[in-house]
């Protein structure tokens, strides 16, 4: 007999499998888990110290001890690592706050490794927090054209990043788009011994306007120019796919790709190409919208936070960083609605 909807294919009724709920899960093709996510936290130098990011609800910049309760908190939700950005005390043209020992991310390394030994700890590794003009690089002014020095800085990020493999950092993570930082990088931290510390590389990051609610948090906004001479131009994905092959020649463990959500098909492209580990960073420009419209009641914050993350998952991420983390793992806990 034949089907009434089709008149030929009586077997195909693809609705058959949404009925119950634990059947549509059964089927599900992609989850998202409180394992693959990375937990981003802003550090400065002081005591119970816990500033509101205005631009970013729920974000804060902590000092060390209150940045501690909120990587246990994240911890005990299941949240596997956390990415450290620091804000030094300090800003100078060299960004020596960056590779300093006991600079400010230097120090929340050691106690975070100290009191919370299983909870992997990324490091930021770049220069625009540290430099007095918010850049990513060694700035060479010529009259009024300045420009952003490759090599000078790939020397000061292998400094930064032996710096906090020293201090115990598990995953170095270079987000400054320079040339050959990665080998530069490898190099030198095993030349140090640390060769068990890996590399995350920003390896296809786009200049982005989703960058700017965290040039507050980070107090990294570029005093002049931009960044379009280091980071990559959004209408380049081919580009994007040789970033990520220079990387891995030069010994990435994991690439990253930012920001998500306007660029999943970056993220499809480079896991289809590549097979390696991937991450997708969901910026704070995607993490305020959703924050914003959440607040003014008109979108559901929870089901927009899911279904994002998931395309996310679903375009090739296996590992996602989120602002919202311990909501993500609090909410997965919960099971689905
Ligand atoms: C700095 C850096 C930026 C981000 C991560 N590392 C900002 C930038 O390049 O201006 C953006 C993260 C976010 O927007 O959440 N190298
Ligand atoms: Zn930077």
């Amino acid at each position: 007999m034949s089907s009434p909807l089709t008149g030929q294919f009586p077997t195909c009724r693809p609705r058959r499998l949404r009925q119950f709920p634990a059947l549509r899960r059964l089927v599900a093709e992609t989850r998202l888990h409180v394992e693959q996510l990375v937990l981003p936290l802003f550090v400065r130098p002081g005591r119970k110290l816990r500033r509101a990011v205005e631009a970013m609800p729920g974000v804060f910049q902590l000092s060390p001890d209150e940045l501690l309760r909120d990587a246990s908190q994240a911890y005990e939700l299941g949240v596997p690592a956390v990415l450290l950005f620091g804000i030094p005390g300090r800003k100078d043209e060299k960004a020596s706050g960056a590779y300093a020992r006991n600079g400010i991310i230097q120090q929340t390394v050691r106690l975070l490794k100290k009191e919370l030994p299983e909870l992997l700890v990324i490091t930021d590794v770049c220069l625009c927090g540290y430099t007095n003009h918010g850049h990513c690089g060694i700035v060479h002014r010529n009259r009024s054209v300045a420009r952003i020095l490759n090599d000078p800085t790939v020397k000061l990020l292998a400094r930064t990043a032996v710096s906090h493999a020293d201090a115990g950092a598990d995953i170095v993570a270079p987000s400054d788009m320079m040339d050959g930082r990665v080998h530069a990088i490898r190099a030198m931290i095993d030349q140090n011994g640390f060769i068990g510390t890996s590399i995350m590389s920003y390896a296809a990051k786009f200049a982005s306007a989703f960058f700017g609610p965290f040039r507050e948090a980070a107090e990294s906004a570029p005093q002049f120019g931009d960044r379009c001479s280091y980071q990559m131009d959004g209408a380049n994905a081919n580009e994007a796919l040789r970033e990520v092959a220079l990387d891995i020649q030069e010994g990435a463990d994991l690439v990253l790709i930012k920001p998500a959500l306007a660029y999943l098909d970056i993220i499809h492209r480079v896991k289809a190409e590549f097979g390696y580990p991937t991450a997708a960073y969901a910026v704070s420009g995607e993490y305020s919208m959703i924050k914003a419209a959440a607040a003014k009641g008109w979108i559901d914050e929870r089901a927009v936070v899911l279904e994002s993350l998931l395309a996310i998952r679903r375009a090739g991420a296996d590992i996602v960083i989120t602002y919202a983390a311990r909501e993500v793992a609090r909410w997965l806990k919960q099971g689905n609605p």
